[in-house]
């Protein structure tokens, strides 16, 4: 359990096209700020002909690779958490395999509970080295998805796409995992599913929002006890205050903002002169003290989310990494939390210390780089992707590194195209 393990290096990869938000907004006729305030968000990451979940979750992976110079013999594990995978029974991992090359004498699979997905490789991938089981070896982890509503629906400003690749290891560089001290919090409900040979996900919005905050609320009253006997946290006062800063699972940027308030209300349960239930507790927040709060422990995890969009199993390493961009330096040594959550639903809180070298760690992610590179396209232009049908291919636009070619004897087949 002493052993150290955690996030050794991370690379991102996204769509090659974005939509502005506020083109959005105008063309639906919407006042932008409901789009831009209302819900956070600037851009929404627009997957085009030839990408997928596989080619975004192969670009993160061989970024990740010859960024952080990985040998990849030293690689055991490959685990993709997606909730929209291109096959109901060969994985998303296999393709991954083969594209990267990677060696043969791994274990390689996916893990799906919607956006907890993830989270599910993560902690697979961490007990794994933990148990000794790696022998020395580290495991990627690549979280990948492409989030559809549809067109004119509410959740259509509220799409997106992008994948996150991790390298899970004994050699936490970027964020070492307090093992053992998670807090979960599941339960059977329908607010956000996908039907069999749907493209678009089916969701109760406002219902979502209430399951996530009592997903919030449960996950993180068990991490917090469990972390104040471990003594990662003070027994008395606010245990956020001893969490530098706080990573959520974000759907849309305001989302953050909702869970934070409500993981706020949670610790003033607990509190002297306050009362006991999380309903009653609300009236007496102080709504300056948690807004001063949110700007310093979560804002910063939301610069990238914001022009990228939902990246379902994605969105809390894209907050992550956005966090590792923004502030790694300033967070060298300090405890971070992080909460995620799948609908359905599963979630869970927990934490790390991120590394000294972080700082220069993140810099060769060169997460400004894969934003910059993006081409900024109109509803128009939107509105056509959208339309195609599912798994049409590239015309004369073919751009690195990785595009998916069409269908040979039923087989889906990908093609290399250029280094990343
Ligand atoms: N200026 C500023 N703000 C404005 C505004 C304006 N002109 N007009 C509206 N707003 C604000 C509203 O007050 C509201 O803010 P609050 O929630 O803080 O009150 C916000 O903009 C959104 O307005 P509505 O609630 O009226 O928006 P909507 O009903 O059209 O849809 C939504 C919002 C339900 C989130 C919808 O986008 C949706 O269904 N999204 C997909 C579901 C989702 O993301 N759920 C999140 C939890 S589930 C999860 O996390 C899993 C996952 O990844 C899907």
């Amino acid at each position: 359990m002493n052993q150290r393990v955690g996030i050794e290096a991370l690379s991102v990869a996204v769509p090659r096209r974005y939509l502005a938000l506020e083109d959005l907004a105008r063309a639906r006729t919407v006042d932008p700020a409901k789009f831009t305030v209302g819900l956070g968000l600037r851009e929404m990451a627009v997957a085009g002909p030839g990408e997928d979940t596989v080619t975004l979750a192969a670009t993160a992976g061989e970024r990740l690779l010859s960024a952080y110079g990985i040998e990849l013999s030293r690689i055991g594990m490959l685990v993709v958490g997606t909730e929209t995978g291109v096959d109901h029974s060969k994985a998303v991992a296999s393709y991954v395999q083969g594209l990267l090359g990677l060696p043969k004498s791994m274990r390689t699979f996916d893990t799906q509970h919607a956006c907890y997905g993830g989270t599910a490789a993560l902690m697979a991938a961490s007990d794994w080295i933990g148990s000794g089981h790696a022998d020395g070896r580290a495991a990627l982890v690549i979280c990948s998805d492409i989030a559809r509503y549809g067109i004119g629906t509410p959740g259509e400003p509220t799409q997106g796409g992008g994948a996150v690749a991790m390298l899970v290891s004994d050699r936490p560089e970027l964020l070492a995992l307090d093992r053992g001290v998670s807090g979960v919090y599941s339960t059977d409900i329908h607010d956000f599913w996908r039907p069999i040979g749907q493209r678009e996900a089916r969701v109760d919005g406002h219902y979502s929002i209430d399951c996530y905050l009592d997903a919030v609320a449960g996950a993180y009253r068990m991490w917090l006890e469990r972390a104040t006997r471990a003594g990662l946290v003070p027994a008395n006062g606010l245990a956020s205050d001893a969490l530098a800063r706080i990573a959520y699972h974000v759907p849309f940027c305001k989302m953050a903002r909702k869970a934070h308030a409500q993981l706020r209300r949670v610790e003033l349960e607990g509190q002297p002169g306050h009362p006991a239930s999380v309903d009653e507790a609300a009236s007496v927040v102080e709504e300056r003290a948690a807004a001063a709060s949110f700007e310093a422990q979560v804002a910063p995890s939301l610069l990238v989310p914001s022009r990228v969009g939902n990246t379902y199993t994605a969105s809390l390493y894209f907050a992550l990494a956005s966090l590792l961009h923004a502030d790694a330096n300033a967070l060298a040594g300090k405890r971070i939390g992080l909460f995620s959550y799948g609908s359905g639903c599963t979630s869970e809180f927990f934490s790390g210390v991120v590394g000294d070298h972080a700082s220069a760690a993140i810099e060769r992610a060169g997460i400004r780089d894969v934003l910059e590179q993006r081409q900024r396209i109109d509803v128009a232009q939107y509105e056509r992707i959208m339309t195609m049908p599912p798994d049409t291919q590239p015309m004369n636009e073919l751009r690195g590194p990785f595009a998916f070619r069409g269908f040979e004897d039923q087989r889906r087949r990908y093609r290399r195209l250029a280094a990343v």
